[in-house]
């Protein structure tokens, strides 16, 4: 990455007609219908930009979407770039970077975890208050990093204490169960152990996931406000482990996924 890679992103984007949005948005594993919503939709499929990272054969249908949703310019990632598929930190970071570019003042992520708290349900919604960041890496860990700005950022509240407040009386108001807690990120592929589920609940995780984390580091990096919702798609109990289903996790995340367009779409309105 190297500035004028990032003004050439933003400038191809902005011919597209990706003028001045305001919010922008990650859409996890299976929750990508929030997209469908958007007026007046422009679509960049992500190999089209230029210096996005190359996206890999299963990924073909990442693309960032601008539009209109609740009378606001959004800008939409349907489909995020993991550590599992090889790339490294500052690639799947890099969309947070454009998007910053592009003028957003505030990002809402969304992403598929395991339930580690058992209080918590398959099915549920978590408001995500502070993670653990469990990939061995950084996103910041960079030769230059201090060009784009403070190299040591403050992780004191990385999740927007404003926004964490509205969303949490929106799903009051709307019926809606919103937990909260701590989302560790892992770097996947492969699930955890049961051995792994234990050492997460006795380190303070409620949830696990695989992404996320370097995106809220990058969005920290930019002083980018952020709020971000996990979908609970399984429930992760050492005592009683039964293989995951992939399929399954999406499924889950599907039938829940309504839940979390409606906190997202209240939450724009507010803003
Ligand atoms: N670990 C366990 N369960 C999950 C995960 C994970 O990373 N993501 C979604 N469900």
């Amino acid at each position: 990455m190297t500035p004028k890679q990032l003004e050439e992103s933003t400038a191809y984007l902005e011919a597209k007609g990706f003028e001045n949005p305001e919010i922008g948005i990650v859409l996890g594993t299976g929750l990508g219908k929030l997209a469908n919503q958007i007026e007046e939709a422009i679509e960049a499929h992500y190999n089209h930009i230029p210096f996005f990272p190359l996206a890999t054969v299963e990924f073909h249908s990442g693309k960032l979407i601008y539009g209109t949703l609740e009378g606001k310019k959004v800008v939409v990632m349907q489909g995020r770039f993991h550590l599992y598929e090889g790339y490294d930190f500052v690639d799947i970071t890099y969309p947070i970077r454009v998007m910053h570019k592009l003028g957003i003042k505030k990002l809402f992520i969304s992403n598929a975890a395991g339930a580690i708290n058992l209080d918590f349900k398959k099915g549920d919604l978590m408001l995500i208050e502070d993670h653990i960041n469990l990939q061995g890496g950084s996103p910041l860990a960079f030769k230059g990093v201090s060009q784009y700005g403070e190299r040591f950022t403050d992780m004191a509240e990385p999740y927007d204490l404003d926004m964490r407040k509205e969303l949490s009386a929106i799903a009051e108001k709307e019926n809606i169960v919103l937990r909260k807690g701590v989302y560790a990120s892992v770097v996947g592929p492969q699930l955890e152990t049961k051995a792994e589920y234990r050492m997460l609940k006795i380190i303070g995780a409620d949830a696990v996931g695989m992404s996320t984390v370097p995106e809220v580091i990058v969005a920290n990096h930019l002083k980018l406000p952020i709020v971000a919702v996990s979908v609970l798609t399984d429930e992760c109990d050492p005592e009683n482990l039964e293989p995951v289903n992939v399929q399954e996790i999406i499924e889950v995340a599907g039938k829940a996924e309504p839940k979390m367009v409606k906190l997202f779409k209240e939450l724009i309105k507010k803003l």
